[in-house]
């Protein structure tokens, strides 16, 4: 990295979407000082083995998922919430690991997954105007003036959850919540019922027989820890670039600048700007990071990004993710494809099926139709055949509990239903089941491809 880098260098460099009105500046300064002071939620070497995982998944070894709430919020913090997600994502990984034949990269959206960009900064209901509700590390959601001034107390309370977060993800992973041999209680109420819990009983019945079999040989939980334990990773938007500072620290094994909030972090596709904060910020961590590439994005644009994130060229740091629309993705990503094929630079690339699919219902809730969301997951891995680019990942805004924001699904969730259980603080999200559905149509598709490829060689 430069000599011009530090952790707050950003700081003289155009930084969209972070508050700038805070009432108190010195309480604000006093939060970034006490966070600073705070233990790192992660260790550097935790990144570096994300970072190896996903050096697999752009050499086509493996497949990334990613994901979790679009918000995360101090109301739903429970130790049930944070299990139901753990849970999805392992449900969903042996869904795409028996079909893909490939190890799944597990990255939660989660533990850190709070400020959020906006489209506008003000609101207005019913005449009355009010700043946005920006994420609950900022302010609050209740439409009053009072709950939408930034506070900075935000900041410190999101860091302890994250922390407390994270050390029940460490337990689920290690402590044998994740074994292997429980996949059948793996089982989510709610969904034992519906076509997509009879599908999960039938695999998770395929894998049982495989284990009694890899037992008699002399392999289990006790002789394996791959079957016993799971390797789960946190990531979020780096957007409160003041947040992400507070917790840059100097790795004392390699003597390199680490962003220890999160294994993995993201520039959104409103702060990717190639001389902007976020940007600069993100050139000194030696992270794995992600950037969000929408449908305004160029092919030079993205050999700009490409060449400033991973000078080195290094496997595995830098993932891109497209976000377009299902109506968009054939027509913008086959050029950003081909030109990260010509360019070289060893990237992954993962599909975004969800910031492109928002729709508004005709009673008002923002929501986002199940087939718009796996028709974009689709053309993702056609074009991806096309371009010779492999279709690494998926990143999904999704949470394990029952709720009613997503349309469609083999439940056909329907307009009427959202307001049942619309519970989102930000944007709508697929239910356990809807991502579950879709992890396995989507692994049908990777499985189609791998056999096509497998004829054609
Ligand atoms: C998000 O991932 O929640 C988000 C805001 O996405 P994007 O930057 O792609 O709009
Ligand atoms: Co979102």
């Amino acid at each position: 990295m430069t000599s011009t880098w530090s952790p707050q260098s950003w700081r003289s460099l155009p930084a969209l979407h972070i508050p700038d009105d805070y009432p108190d500046a010195a309480a604000l300064s006093a939060a970034e000082a006490e966070i600073a002071g705070l233990p790192p939620l992660v260790f550097a070497g935790e990144a570096r083995r994300l970072t190896t995982a996903l050096g697999k998944v752009a050499k086509g070894e493996a497949f990334l998922l990613q994901g979790g709430d679009c918000a995360e919020s101090f109301k739903e913090f429970s130790a049930d919430n944070i299990r139901d997600t753990f849970r999805l994502i392992l449900q969903m990984a042996a869904v795409l690991t028996f079909a893909g034949g490939k190890p799944v990269v597990k990255v939660g959206r989660i533990a850190g997954q709070f400020g959020k960009p906006r489209s506008s900064p003000i609101e207005t209901i019913d005449g009355v105007t009010l700043p946005s509700y920006r994420g609950d590390n900022i302010n609050g959601m209740d439409f009053t003036s009072e709950a939408r001034i930034p506070d900075p107390q935000r900041l410190v309370k999101a860091y302890h959850q994250s922390s407390a977060t994270l050390n029940l993800l460490r337990a689920f992973a290690n402590g044998g919540y994740a074994d292997l041999y429980n996949i059948h209680k793996w089982t989510l109420g709610f969904i034992s019922d519906s076509p997509q819990g009879e599908r999960y009983r039938h695999l998770a019945e395929k894998i049982s027989e495989t284990l009694s079999f890899m037992s008699a040989i002399g392999i289990t939980s006790e002789t394996a820890q791959e079957i016993r334990q799971v390797d789960f990773f946190t990531s979020h938007e780096a957007l409160l670039l003041n947040y992400e500072q507070a917790l840059t620290r100097v790795d004392s094994t390699s003597g390199d600048w680490y962003d220890t909030s999160a294994h993995m972090l993201w520039i959104g596709e409103r702060t990717r700007q190639l001389d902007g904060a976020h940007v600069h910020y993100m050139k000194g961590i030696k992270n794995p990071i992600g950037v969000k590439c929408g449908p305004t994005m160029e092919p030079d644009d993205l050999k700009r990004l490409i060449d400033a994130l991973n000078p080195e060229a290094i496997p595995g740091r830098l993932t891109l993710i497209g976000r377009f629309g299902s109506e968009k993705v054939g027509e913008r990503l086959p050029a950003l494809m081909k030109a990260t094929r010509e360019h070289g630079v060893p990237v992954v690339w993962s599909i975004d099926p969800m910031h492109g699919n928002v729709i508004k219902a005709n009673n008002g809730y923002k929501t986002r139709p199940f087939d718009r969301i796996l028709s974009e997951v689709r053309s993702f891995i056609d074009v991806a055949a096309a371009e010779g680019v492999h279709p690494g990942g998926m990143h999904l805004e999704m949470t394990g509990q029952n709720v009613t924001e997503c349309l469609g699904g083999a439940r056909a969730l329907s307009e009427d239903e959202l307001s049942h259980r619309y519970h989102t603080h930000c944007d709508p999200r697929l239910n356990a089941d809807q991502a579950l559905e879709l992890s396995f149509l989507v692994a049908e598709r990777l499985h189609g491809l791998k056999d096509q490829l497998t004829k054609a060689a």
